[in-house]
């Protein structure tokens, strides 16, 4: 498929953390981009995000500062919903909450050209419950990507009830062009993929917190010096079958009953959040990110994060 003269004009619908970095990838890829919000100051937010990723890139020699002032150009910013009329891909990043996404997507998918992909960032909110906004919803799906996208290559392409095989077929293609990972989810499933494994790795983090068997720090090495370092290179399938099937099996005859099964959220999350305590934006979490420790951190993970996809590359 020629992506390319199928699709030249992205449009993206909030330019906040997520937004904002899908507007660099497909800029660099030569697409012209236009990046949408309702609020002036989320998009002045967006334009210092996107200068403030363009520089790290550049400090990791990933791209040049001729390469990066080329795509910088390729983005425009608006606050104008006519930007939907010539869209010819859509992805949506706005705020999490069914009634904003439904709001938005009554209007968008009437003003966007019929032909139009249109797509949501959704982190987990129904495809089919969104898509009853849309209007020729056969054209619409989830595409999923994870936080930081610009570093992170996966992208969930989420199929709903109504979505046409070919589309979800041209939003794979898109994928592969920009050099991301794309996998599809056949099945409209609460957390799609990623977010069902991460979600079952926290409730044991959090039980294994909560019964004094390590420390946050350790249950975050243990992860970042071991089964981190792991999946970066292969995945749980592949990993049995390099331990043995029969190691697996076995120790699984007894493990599988020992795991935290809780079906609320952790006591410990609760407070932080009933705290305010929302972690890197608000300058406490499960650690201390206040004065200038928040930038800091958030340039850290994002340089390791460049680290690790420099070398796996
Ligand atoms: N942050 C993550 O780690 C992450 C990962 C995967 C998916 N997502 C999903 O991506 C979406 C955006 O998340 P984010 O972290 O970028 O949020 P964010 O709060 O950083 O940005 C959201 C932006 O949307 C704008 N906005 C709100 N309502 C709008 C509307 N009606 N029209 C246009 N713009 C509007 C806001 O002004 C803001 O700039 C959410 O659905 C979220 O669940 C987030």
């Amino acid at each position: 498929m020629d992506i390319k003269s199928k699709i030249n004009n992205i449009v993206i619908a909030g330019a906040g953390v997520m937004g904002a970095s899908f507007a660099q990838i497909f800029a660099q890829y030569g697409f012209k981009v236009v990046l949408y919000d309702i609020f002036e100051a989320s998009i002045e937010k967006g334009k210092k995000l996107i200068s403030m990723n363009q520089q790290n890139a550049i400090d990791e020699g990933l791209l040049t500062s001729e390469e990066s002032s080329k795509l910088v150009n390729n983005i425009s910013y608006t606050m104008d919903m006519e930007s939907f009329r010539n869209a010819d891909f859509v992805i949506e990043a706005i705020a999490e909450k069914m009634e904003i996404k439904h709001e938005f997507w009554k209007q968008v998918s009437s003003i966007a050209p019929e032909d139009a992909i249109l797509t949501t960032n959704t982190s987990g909110l129904s495809i089919n419950k969104i898509a009853e906004a849309v209007h020729k919803p056969e054209r619409f799906c989830g595409m999923h990507w994870v936080n930081p996208p610009h570093i992170v290559p996966l992208v969930e392409i989420i199929s709903g009830d109504k979505t046409k095989e070919e589309t979800s077929e041209i939003v794979k293609e898109l994928a592969l062009y920009i050099e991301r990972k794309p996998v599809m989810v056949k099945k409209d499933i609460s957390g799609f993929i990623l977010n069902r494994l991460q979600y079952a790795i926290l409730r044991e983090a959090f039980y294994i917190v909560e019964n004094g068997v390590a420390s946050v720090e350790d249950v975050d090495n243990v992860m970042k010096y071991g089964l981190g370092r792991r999946y970066a290179c292969i995945g749980p399938f592949e990993t049995i079958d390099f331990g043995g099937i029969d190691i697996f099996f076995n120790v699984g005859s007894y493990m599988f009953k020992e795991l935290s099964n809780s079906t609320e959220v952790s006591p410990l999350l609760r407070e932080l959040y009933e705290e305010g305590a929302y972690g890197v934006k608000t300058g406490k979490g499960f650690y201390d990110y206040s004065g200038d420790k928040a930038e800091k951190a958030i340039e850290k993970r994002d340089k390791d994060f460049m680290k690790v996809a420099k070398a796996l590359s």
